[in-house]
């Protein structure tokens, strides 16, 4: 048996204290079929979650196989199962985890893992008869694979644990459960950050000006808001705009590739966790009336990159063609990340902390943020999605940054083309 460490439980808020109960004899809620905690970042639902979850389906069944979802089966792992552990070992409850199979025995109770985002995982939850689910970040899940979960449920006495930051107001998870909280048994729990007790006044604070506008409302405030119109309205000309750069740690170069649509280069400095985009490549072949081939874009990469000290160069990752040529010619082109809304949201945060400037001849750049917007067809649909115009030193950006900041790539030794 593997032995992890236990985890350390403070005391729980009265919040936590209705998730952790809601199933219980006493509680006025313990026939309703469903528990949804929705709100803030780091209020303390998944833990109260996973601990109410554990007693619930161990008290009530023996025999039964349970669910255990997230986003993706290493989300899982990371949020939930590793606190888990913790928990059933400061517990002393015995159990089996199978790594490779994606399960967990306790007791006489099976819990299987799946990844909401993963097909082949759809194909298993079909053949199963739970008595009950654990969906973490629900909001983050395909609306088919949460119906799938919730037919699945179907042993008598079964419920339906489920918890989320909010999205759009209409997305399903708002429609279909929380606007629908009375007709569909749904015991709707909203946190906040002083829901949990264990985040000192700093720490809070510290995340409170982490976040700006839709963010803020949506992460912090923990309410249900469209992503509506530009969509980093914290840009502002005048405090982001600089004349001059200073001299940087290290430089990298971030590539947005278009064939009918522009190729963007950006040349982002960072220094003491700032990062400085200090040069711009734009080429439009449709107002140019002419497009360029790949062989071109590299002379002019050439160009752009000449004399430069280079420590990484990331490319959108459908470039394939633009990036063998580039690989080519001896450059090494890192494929980005592209987690457009992940990314948005780091990018949001560089700027309302003030860690993101843009030199004044960056004219490309500069205009972008100022009307680069979420796509009001799609908040229609529950969707955030940024509009697809005015998005290509939008998207070089976020390539560049996001990929370099989440450092999963080697540290390349400083190259001098
Ligand atoms: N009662 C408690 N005892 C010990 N630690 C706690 C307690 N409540 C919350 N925490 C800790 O606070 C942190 C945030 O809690 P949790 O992960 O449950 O928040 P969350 O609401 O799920 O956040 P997010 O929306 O970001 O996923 C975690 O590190 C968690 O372990
Ligand atoms: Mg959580």
């Amino acid at each position: 048996m593997k032995k992890n460490k236990e985890f350390e439980f403070k005391p729980f808020s009265r919040k936590q204290k209705q998730l952790l109960f809601w199933w219980t004899e006493d509680s006025p809620h313990k026939d309703k079929d469903t528990v949804i905690a929705d709100g803030s970042i780091r209020s303390g639902k998944t833990i109260a979650m996973i601990a109410s979850f554990l007693m619930w389906s161990q008290y009530t069944f023996s025999g039964e196989d349970f669910i255990l979802a997230g986003k993706t089966i290493g989300a899982l792992k990371r949020n939930v199962i590793k606190p888990m552990l913790q928990i059933l070992n400061t517990w002393q409850w015995e159990y089996k985890y199978n790594r490779s199979e994606n399960y967990i025995i306790i007791g006489s109770n099976t819990y299987y893992m799946f990844g909401a985002n993963n097909e082949a995982s759809q194909d298993v939850l079909q053949g199963l008869t739970a008595a009950g689910a654990l969906a973490d970040e629900v909001t983050l899940f395909p609306e088919n694979f949460v119906e799938q979960m919730i037919g699945r449920c179907s042993v008598e006495g079964s419920k339906i644990f489920m918890n989320c930051n909010p999205g759009s107001p209409f997305h399903y998870v708002k429609t279909e459960f929380i606007d629908k909280a009375t007709e569909k048994q749904v015991y709707h729990l909203h946190f906040t950050l002083d829901d949990n007790l264990t985040l000192s006044e700093r720490i809070k604070e510290r995340y409170r000006k982490m976040f700006t506008g839709l963010f803020y409302k949506r992460y912090i405030l923990g309410l249900w808001v469209l992503a509506e119109g530009v969509i980093y309205d914290m840009f502002d000309t005048d405090k982001h705009v600089i004349q001059e750069i200073p001299e940087c740690d290290e430089y990298i170069v971030s590539i947005d590739y278009g064939t009918g649509n522009p190729t963007v280069f950006l040349l982002i400095g960072i220094k003491d966790g700032k990062y400085y985009v200090m040069d711009e490549y734009y080429y439009s072949g449709r107002d140019k009336g002419r497009q360029k081939t790949d062989s071109e874009y590299a002379d002019d990469f050439k160009e752009f990159v000449k004399g430069r000290r280079i420590s990484a160069i990331y490319a959108d990752p459908s470039a394939a063609s633009f990036i063998t040529e580039l690989r080519k010619r001896g450059h090494y082109v890192i494929p980005a990340d592209n987690a457009v809304l992940d990314g948005i949201r780091y990018v949001a945060n560089l700027i309302s902390q003030n860690r993101l400037f843009v030199h004044e001849k960056c004219r490309n750049t500069i205009t972008e943020f100022t009307v680069y917007s979420w796509d009001p067809k799609a908040a229609q649909r529950g969707e955030d999605k940024p509009l697809k115009e005015h998005d290509h030193t939008m998207d070089a950006l976020r390539y560049g940054i996001c990929s370099h900041s989440s450092r999963r790539v080697v540290r390349l030794t400083t190259v001098r083309w």
